[in-house]
């Protein structure tokens, strides 16, 4: 299998698509975020890759709270528009509905399917980007897009980016039970 090597500037893989919340100024800002995962499970951290130049890291850094929330497919443009647009340029705070939760100024948009509102654990200064490593401090999510007591992913229906293609995907058909399509090779 010939292999050809091609740019190293990053990996490429389909990211799921957040937006992040945080009160700048006091009113809520939100921006597109697809570079964020979970980052430990006990306590449950999270983490986000925000530019040094984004209007809402000032947010967190005050603060000390920010929000992820997750859009439905159905949310595109709203969630696109928060990924071209600046708050500093235009006020983004009328986009979503806003909640808060138990830290109260980590603002939550409604109508994201899935929240979870966070306090800030660590800040990583990285050459472009601030890693904001962050603990759940607690999650919200509608009745109807859960099953069997959690958020099911197929209700929710997310974003997924393709970065190189610059295109917004949803999720593919189901392939294999994680943590069971390999047990037949274990010895
Ligand atoms: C699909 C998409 C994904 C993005 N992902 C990130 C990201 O992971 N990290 C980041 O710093 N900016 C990301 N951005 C860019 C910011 O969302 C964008 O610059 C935003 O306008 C900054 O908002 P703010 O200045 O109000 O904070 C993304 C934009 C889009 C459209």
């Amino acid at each position: 299998m010939e292999k050809i090597e091609i740019g190293a500037d990053r990996l490429h893989y389909p990211m799921p698509c957040s937006l992040i919340g945080a009160n700048v100024d006091g009113r809520p800002n939100y921006l597109t975020v697809a570079w964020f995962s979970m980052a430990n499970p006990k306590p449950p951290y999270v983490m986000a890759a925000m530019n040094k130049s984004h209007y809402t890291n000032a947010g967190v850094k005050a603060n000390k709270t920010f929000s992820i929330n997750i859009p439905s497919a159905e949310l595109v443009e709203k969630m696109d528009y928060c990924g071209l647009v600046s708050g500093g340029r235009a006020d983004k705070s009328g986009v979503f509905e806003t909640f808060y939760g138990k830290l109260e100024t980590a603002p939550m948009a409604v109508e994201c399917a899935f929240n979870a509102e966070c306090r800030l654990v660590q800040t990583v200064n990285l050459p472009m980007e601030e890693l904001f490593i962050g603990e759940i401090a607690g999650a919200y999510c509608e009745e109807r897009y859960i099953t069997n007591g959690v958020p099911d992913m197929r209700k929710i229906n997310p974003l997924l980016l393709l970065m190189a293609q610059k295109m917004y995907a949803s999720l593919g058909p189901d392939v294999a039970p994680a943590w069971g399509a390999g047990k037949k090779l274990m010895k």
